[in-house]
């Protein structure tokens, strides 16, 4: 909880809300530098290392810790190694009575208990007891067999948010039984262990690093399993509520208010995660893939969408008899009108979404693009998520639609929320070419979404009016990159919006077209006539 306080106190006041929103992109373009590490030559390793290493430094103010070590946070995540040849799990079979830690991975450590685990709050402890045989001389002695110590998050490399992970102590101890206090609460499924602190509050870490994982991990218990929860917030309940439901059967537990001893068969502490907003099917039971996260997405939100249409339709009924109890005359227009609307409906056009953003990133001209869209034949919305718009509401919008527009930033997660074979086009500023690529270009295609990512002219931008024209920033925005992390940030992220050049973006939407119109014709060709 203090390290919630600490983490998002900013986002309490109103004037701090675009702070707190460059933290978040912070959060998530340093690690992007991380990664591009790894997926580069030699040379430019060493350039994005050094750049990385400025990003960790603008991270220190936002975790109030003057001195905290670099080496250690500018680490990229490599590839899962807690997985062997054969896509078997170390500890995948933990015998009874003991604890087994996989530490091997690179993004989180996980250990696995079985046998009569009880829960200690108080200690932040987690106890796994076997039975002393009772004819031993001193009754009250406890023998402490093994004791590991875990933080169930799933950013280990980096130890700037992990130092605000709270620690759990696993502790095996033979104990007499008799002398040890019993169960508050006895579940007989298994519990899975994790925080809810680090860099949640953003979008894209709350998919990234929290629900994904949290289905990697669980979705084969078929809801049979209790979420434990470290640095518990209510508001992450209520925002997750329909996902969790669809996850576990039974309610949360808040780890540090709830101090019961909860009983366990069974426990997973700490997540497994595969790559970026993804899920790697070949090491998931059940081949599961990020599609089938997708179609637990729509489950989850079905019955409260399907609530919103009841009440949408109750309430254009009773707006229609009013208007027509108010004018009798006009009933029989209005009949009409419902008639044409029913006719005019069959021939769907495509629907367009934009996802817009105010402050910084934003596109100047988005009017023009909406009404050029328009042109084009799709019906268009612009959709501005809020801090509290439920997520409900944002996929019943992006669930219609074929085609998502938005410029790079942690909002960009809401392509999950997309139908695959939908179009996403990613407008690309300039300095941002490798986070928008990391971030969401390689598992939007993943996730089988036809992909297109617009590089920004220099023209396009805000920064073309600001800057002379043979200035690295516009000539050579890597250039920057490489000089450090706060320039690609000052310049790039937070001063920069877009001018979309119309005639070259128009390419683009037409290409989005008419593919969504070959591929509802497919769909057509496909259906029993
Ligand atoms: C009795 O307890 C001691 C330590 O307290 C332990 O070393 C010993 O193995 C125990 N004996 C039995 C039979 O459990
Ligand atoms: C458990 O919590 C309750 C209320 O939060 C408190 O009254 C009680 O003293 C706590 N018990 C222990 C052992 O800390
Ligand atoms: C697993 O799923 C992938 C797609 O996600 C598919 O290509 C592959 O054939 C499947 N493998 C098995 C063994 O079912
Ligand atoms: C999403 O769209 C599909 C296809 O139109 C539909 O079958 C499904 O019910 C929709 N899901 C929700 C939650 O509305
Ligand atoms: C970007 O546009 C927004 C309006 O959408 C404006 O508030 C902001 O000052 C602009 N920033 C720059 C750097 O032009």
């Amino acid at each position: 909880m203090v390290h919630y306080h600490r983490y998002h106190h900013p986002r309490k006041g109103a004037t701090d809300s675009n702070r707190d929103e460059e933290s978040q992109n912070l959060v998530l373009d340093c690690s992007t530098s991380a990664y591009y590490k790894r997926t580069r030559p030699k040379l430019l390793t060493f350039l994005f290392l050094i750049t990385f290493l400025s990003c960790c430094y603008v991270f220190s103010p936002l975790f109030l810790r003057p001195s905290f070590s670099f080496s250690l946070v500018c680490n990229s995540p490599g590839t899962e190694n807690d997985v062997n040849r054969d896509g078997v799990h170390v500890c995948s079979s933990v015998s009874a009575g003991t604890i087994c830690c996989d530490r091997s991975g690179y993004r989180s450590d996980i250990c696995l208990m079985k046998g009569d685990i009880r829960t200690h709050s108080v200690s932040s402890s987690v106890f796994l007891y076997s039975p002393r045989s009772t004819d031993n001389g001193s009754r009250n002695a406890e023998e402490v067999l093994q004791h590991e110590k875990i933080k169930p998050y799933t950013r280990k490399w980096e130890t700037s948010v992990m130092d605000t992970i709270d620690e759990l102590n696993l502790v095996s101890k033979k104990v007499n039984l008799g002398s040890v206090g019993g169960c508050d609460v006895q579940h007989d499924v298994p519990a899975v262990f994790f925080s809810n602190g680090g860099y949640t509050g953003n979008l894209y870490h709350e998919f990234n690093d929290g629900i994904i994982p949290l289905y990697i991990t669980s979705q084969h218990f078929n809801k049979k399993v209790v979420f434990v929860i470290l640095q518990y917030h209510d508001w992450w309940i209520t925002k997750y509520g329909n996902i969790l439901s669809r996850l576990s059967d039974f309610p949360v537990i808040d780890f540090r208010k709830d101090n019961r001893t909860h009983c366990f068969p069974e426990a997973i502490v700490g997540l497994r995660i595969h790559n970026e907003l993804s899920v790697d099917s070949a090491l998931m039971r059940g081949n599961k893939s990020i599609v089938d996260f997708r179609n637990l997405l729509d489950q989850a939100y079905w019955p409260r969408i399907k609530g919103l249409i009841h009440d949408e339709e109750r309430e254009m009924q009773e707006k229609l008899r009013e208007q027509v109890s108010s004018s009798p005359s006009s009933k029989t227009s209005q009949q009409q009108y419902i008639k044409q609307q029913v006719l005019e409906n069959p021939m769907k056009k495509p629907k367009l979404v934009i996802l817009s953003r105010s402050g910084s990133r934003a596109i100047i001209n988005e009017n023009l693009l909406v009404k050029m869209a328009k042109e084009i034949g799709f019906l268009v919305q612009v959709l501005k998520p809020g801090r509290t718009t439920e997520l409900a509401k944002i996929y019943r919008i992006l669930n219609e639609s074929d085609v998502m527009i938005g410029v790079h930033g942690a909002a960009m997660t809401h392509f999950l929320f997309l139908r695959p074979g939908s179009v996403f086009i990613q407008v690309i500023p300039l300095g941002a070419n490798w986070a928008a690529e990391t971030y969401y270009g390689e598992p939007v295609k993943k996730f089988g979404l036809k992909y297109i990512g617009y590089e920004i002219h220099a023209r396009e931008s805000s920064l073309y009016g600001r800057y002379n024209k043979d200035d690295p920033i516009l000539r050579d925005p890597s250039s920057i990159n490489r000089k450090g992390w706060e320039y690609t940030k000052k310049i790039y992220l937070d001063n920069q919006n877009v001018t979309l050049d119309l005639r070259r973006f128009k390419k683009r939407l037409h290409r989005a077209y008419e593919y969504t119109l070959s591929k509802s014709k497919l769909s057509h060709q496909h259906q029993p006539m």
